[in-house]
């Protein structure tokens, strides 16, 4: 299975994922509020790229059943029922609702790559079982960290290092692209340290200054919640949930699933 990474989501185009397995990274915070959202009784999550589609998609919803949530520089948007932090998305406030999300980088990359064959989030809390899900699917494969603003973030690349740790059993194949091999090793050189590297990350010390020190430390536990977001109509549902004959036609199988 060929593994490529992107460092950054900017120039990810539909003839990079298209028929692979693809996993969007966003440590801080998309996808660990995503994963944390449907862990926590959504009915889904529904990323957006801007304002204006999450106007559009709220329009049409009866306002009981969605929660507008998003940031932009870090911080609640104006007129949203919740910000961009997971510890907000609390089973009382999500538990059987829609969540429309509109996030700076996290939602944009999962824009980016919807038309892979299977699109799923990924961060520190679910690893596990993201890798349970590629290992399953068996296709090439493409790790897309989020990053800022069109740059590298650190805590992205440890966590796409930490995945192809575990994929590739502690060593690295013979020949891999640059970037996987730069995102493996920045994992080795850290993995003895890694939450003093991961709390040097900019994106934390940004937030930790602005009051949100409880959600790096959510963000940075390990294998905490075995769910799997997938991506499947415009929106992440728990792969669990998908209906066998919905997971028959969207993977191949997996091991343990009633599709095996
Ligand atoms: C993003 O999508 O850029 C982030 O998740 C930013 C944040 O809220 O920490």
């Amino acid at each position: 299975m060929d593994v490529e990474v992107f460092l950054t989501h900017s120039n990810v185009t539909e003839d990079d994922v298209r028929d692979h397995t693809v996993v969007v990274i966003d440590v801080l915070r998309a996808c660990s509020t995503i994963v944390t959202a449907l862990d926590h009784g959504a009915r889904a999550v529904m990323p957006v790229l801007d304002m204006a589609q999450a106007g559009k998609i709220a329009a049409n919803l009866d306002p009981d059943v969605y929660r507008l949530g998003g940031e932009r520089d870090a911080e609640k948007i104006e007129g949203y029922h919740l910000g961009n932090s997971p510890l907000e998305y609390t089973p009382d406030v999500v538990e059987g609702r829609d969540v429309i999300l509109n996030t700076t980088n996290g939602t944009k990359a999962l824009a980016r790559a919807k038309s892979a064959r299977h699109l799923v989030a990924g961060c520190f809390l679910n690893a596990g079982r993201v890798v349970d899900f590629i290992r399953s699917a068996g296709d090439d494969v493409v790790v897309i960290c989020a990053g800022r603003q069109n740059r590298l973030s650190l805590e992205d690349t440890l966590c796409a290092g930490l995945l192809l740790d575990r994929l590739w059993d502690g060593s690295e194949p013979g020949l891999v692209t640059d970037a996987a091999h730069t995102a493996f090793t920045l994992y080795h050189t850290d993995s003895q340290t890694l939450p003093v590297a991961l709390r040097r990350a900019n994106h934390a010390q940004r937030l930790m200054e602005r009051g949100y020190e409880d959600d790096v430390d959510y963000c940075y536990q390990v294998d905490t919640l075995p769910v799997l977001p997938y991506y499947t109509d415009n929106r992440l549902v728990l792969y669990e949930d998908l209906t066998p004959v919905n997971k028959e036609s969207e993977t191949p199988s997996e091991p343990g699933s009633p599709a095996a």
